[in-house]
């Protein structure tokens, strides 16, 4: 087991557009550790780039909510290709510890994406999963719950924002500051 640093909203990681995955052999070790992380932290769903990795993949397990279904999802180069619908969900996000923000979003999708052995999936999504997966795509592409409300919404949440924000700033400087 071998626990990954969770970066925090305010690392330029977190808002560039991810690299696609063209490799896919040596992904077990890091999907691993992301799961390892994902449940230390109590979360539902990780994207590569909260810790720190470029690339564009994301894992979910939703199994603690709702118990149908498969309990380990990995997602490589995903896609929404479609939607329909919509709901509103209260979403937290965990780089950006302790803020919960009600987000709308479509309630089906139309998602198409490749698994671990790089087989391409085109699958219809609905519910908490869906949920999950729009959430983690925007992680990919560098959108933020944050950025899904209002401007008068977000500035309830400002305080918090700037903390995390200072905090993950000084983390990333210290993080390059080590690369030899
Ligand atoms: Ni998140």
């Amino acid at each position: 087991m071998a626990l990954m640093d969770v970066v925090h909203y305010g690392d330029p990681i977190l808002r560039k557009k991810c690299d696609k995955v063209n490799d896919f052999k040596g992904l077990n070790k890091l999907i691993d550790d992301m799961f390892d992380t994902m449940y230390e932290e109590n979360g539902i769903g990780l994207a590569a780039n909260q810790v720190g990795i470029d690339l564009n993949l994301f894992i979910i397990d939703i199994s603690d909510i709702e118990e149908e279904g498969e309990r380990i999802h990995i997602f490589i180069n995903g896609e929404i290709i479609g939607s329909s619908g919509e709901s509103w969900f209260e979403e937290g996000c965990l780089s950006i510890p302790d803020v919960r923000l009600d987000i709308k979003r479509p309630e089906k999708i139309t998602f198409k994406y490749q698994d671990l052995d790089g087989e391409v999936h085109t699958d219809e999504i609905e519910g908490l999963l869906a949920r999950a997966i729009q959430h983690e795509v925007d992680h990919l592409n560098g959108i933020f719950i944050v950025d899904r409300v209002s401007e008068t919404k977000k500035i309830t949440v400002d305080k918090e924002l700037k903390a995390i924000k200072k905090e993950a700033i000084d983390k990333a400087k210290y993080r390059k500051a080590f690369v030899l």
